[in-house]
């Protein structure tokens, strides 16, 4: 069985990543999309909120599991038998930091886990989920940036709102 992993914080998920995400799935048996519990980061969601939403996002496609893991990916990939990372790349501005994340795990799990990059739609090369807190702090529309129940619940956030 063909199994990959596409790690990252979803804070909260956007288009960009389900973009990814969809194009992923159709490359491999099972696709395990994973959130970061990284306790030194302050997010806006939860990591609880994070999978939900995850999960309601990619409800549609079937070979999709999320789940959320602390500590190093090559060790959460190890304890899955999983050997490839899936990673999007919007622009040349991501790529320094993918770059080192890649060749780090390659040494850290001495060649086991390997990194594959899908270049980000063009539609989603502006997205991320900073931009679209920040965007959504303001009161601007983020309909074109997430799924409406995802921008429901952020504006929510900044209401103070509980979900
Ligand atoms: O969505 P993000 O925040 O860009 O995702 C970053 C992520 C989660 C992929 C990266 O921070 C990560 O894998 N962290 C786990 C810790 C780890 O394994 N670090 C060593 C690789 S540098």
């Amino acid at each position: 069985m063909k199994k990959a992993i596409y790690p990252g914080s979803f804070d909260p998920v956007t288009f960009g990543h389900l973009d990814i995400i969809r194009r992923a799935a159709e490359s491999f048996d099972e696709l395990t999309v994973s959130v970061l519990n990284n306790v030194n980061k302050r997010a806006l969601f939860t990591v609880d909120e994070r999978v939900a939403m995850l999960k309601e996002a990619t409800k549609d496609i079937p070979n999709i599991k999320v789940e959320s893991f602390c500590g190093l990916l090559i060790d959460y990939a190890k304890e899955k038998d999983i050997h490839t990372v899936i990673r999007g790349l919007r622009a040349i501005t991501d790529f320094e930091y993918e770059l080192q994340n890649a060749q780090t795990n390659r040494m850290l799990s001495k060649g086991e886990l390997d990194t594959m990059f899908l270049a980000t739609s063009l539609e989603y090369a502006y997205l991320s989920s900073s931009s679209v807190k920040e965007i959504a702090s303001f009161g601007g529309d983020i309909s074109p940036c997430v799924p409406t129940f995802v921008a429901e619940a952020i504006y929510a956030k900044y209401k103070g709102e509980s979900l």
